[in-house]
């Protein structure tokens, strides 16, 4: 059902689980300040120690070993590389810890997949207007080069940037997320335009610098519901369901992957809004300029998060606001069929995976293929016998193998949401997504595997050996 050299790996996130915020040398990122401003983080929690992976790789190590995993994805922090976010001062404690992390990772014959940015821009970088500086891109380029220049002889496959709609949209619209502004209406779109700039010109510093000699694959993770018209025989419902799923998978994909440019069903959608509201004039949506053109085809992967599905209805979006839920205009549902499990965004739909991977393949040119993340959250009292989770993997995987087999999806690996229970942003440690249960009580941190984790430890054996 998978390929010999499928990957099956487990993700995390430098803020979400390493600690050591100011050790030796690190400089302040925006989830730092973020969380240690009042009222921002269910209660008032922050990440300074976390799973303290900075100071307890080994046990992660472990962990991944337990598993089985054959990839690892890894985030780095920029600020604990380039404090101030420059290359004009490297930390090169930061450089020893991520090299010893990449050189235990190969050791152990598991392979890193990196990213860049996982919503962590140094404060120093964000108090110059983080991603709305004129100066970001070039900056996250050099940054970008630094990385690839001093970890690339060991990372083959790299993500530049972790969900930029989830950082333009919760960071710059709503202030869910670090920085925590509110501007709605306009910012998220700028942001996301630099977001896919940055990106561009990182790729093409790859490529043109370091490919012929490293090989790797460069991409950006986008994360996507599944979303489907709630009547299908309501052409009203078919629209609203396609615009929603421009506004979330198109918005990135389609400059990436199909025409170089946002989708026209999401410009329109924006323009309609701002006519009503009589803001009409120039597109709050911004338009790639020439030479910026250069951003279609600048993915040699596909990097899919993928956590639930919705059903979605006309209306219900487009009131009298500027807000990007009002240029959408849709509203989204659960099915009562789906079950809603942990946090409450969260409807548990293995099969939204399935037809979200053909969808892609349908429409972004049959790329191959990687579910970055996809996971299961638990709230409430601790279990470690996890019974539900255990389906959920085995459910989810199985639909990605049904879509590799019969429906011709180039799938090259499935990644778990997240090797440890960790920081959950906004939710902060409330909400638990780990293969492993972390004691945050305990000093030394303790990781116990949870049942799911043992599970998806006996799947990836049971698939490997049928190869
Ligand atoms: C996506 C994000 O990349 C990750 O950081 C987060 O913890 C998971 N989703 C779960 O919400």
């Amino acid at each position: 059902m998978f390929p010999a050299d499928f990957a099956w790996g487990a993700s995390t996130a430098a803020y979400q689980i390493e600690g050591g915020w100011q050790a030796d040398g690190k400089g302040p990122s925006i989830w730092d300040t973020f969380c240690h401003e009042k009222g921002r983080v269910f209660g008032d929690q922050d990440a300074d120690v976390s799973c303290n992976s900075y100071e307890l790789w080994e046990k992660d190590l472990e962990c991944i070993q337990q598993l089985g995993l054959t990839h690892y994805r890894l985030s780095l922090s920029w600020a604990r590389l380039l404090p101030d976010g420059t290359t004009r001062h490297v930390n090169q404690k930061g450089v020893q810890y991520y090299n010893r992390v990449l050189d235990d990772l190969l050791a152990c014959n598991v392979s890193p997949m990196v990213t860049l940015y996982h919503f962590d821009m140094p404060q120093a970088l964000q108090d110059q207007g983080g991603w709305k500086s004129p100066d970001i891109v070039a900056l996250f380029d050099s940054y970008a080069r630094f990385c690839f220049q001093t970890f690339g002889d060991r990372v083959k496959l790299w993500l530049t940037i972790n969900e930029p709609g989830v950082c333009a949209t919760h960071g710059y619209e709503d202030g869910l997320h670090a920085p925590g502004l509110k501007e709605p209406g306009r910012s998220a779109y700028l942001v996301g335009h630099s977001m896919l700039r940055a990106h561009a010109r990182a790729w093409h510093s790859y490529s043109s610098l370091y490919k012929a000699e490293q090989g790797g694959a460069v991409s950006l993770a986008i994360s996507s519901d599944w979303l489907e018209p709630l009547d299908p025989s309501d052409p009203a419902d078919v629209a609203a369901a396609e615009r929603d799923l421009a506004f979330k998978l198109g918005w990135f994909a389609w400059p990436l992957f199909v025409t170089g440019d946002y989708p026209d069903v999401m410009r329109a959608a924006i323009d309609r809004q701002s006519e009503k509201l009589g803001c009409g004039g120039a597109s709050r949506l911004p338009r790639f300029s020439q030479d910026e053109a250069a951003v279609l085809g600048t993915a040699d992967f596909f990097a899919l998060n993928y956590y639930t599905s919705r059903k979605v209805r006309a209306g219900g979006g487009g009131g009298q606001t500027l807000c990007m839920k009002s240029d959408r205009d849709a509203q989204e549902v659960v099915d009562a069929s789906w079950p809603i499990c942990g946090v409450s965004w969260l409807a548990v739909v293995p099969h939204g995976l399935r037809k979200l991977l053909k969808y892609i393949k349908d429409t972004c040119d049959h790329p191959a293929i990687y579910v970055t993340e996809n996971g299961f959250s638990q709230v409430g009292p601790l279990q470690t016998d996890d019974v539900q989770r255990c389906g959920f993997y085995e459910d989810t995987i199985l639909e990605v193998g049904k879509a590799v087999e019969e429906d011709g999806v180039d799938v090259r690996g499935y990644f778990v949401w997240s090797l440890l229970d960790n920081f959950e942003w906004a939710d902060g440690f409330s909400v638990r997504f780990g293969l492993f249960h972390v004691d945050f009580s305990d000093a030394q941190r303790r990781r116990t595997a949870y049942r799911s984790g043992l599970q998806y430890a006996k799947i990836i054996r049971r698939y490997r050996a049928a190869v």
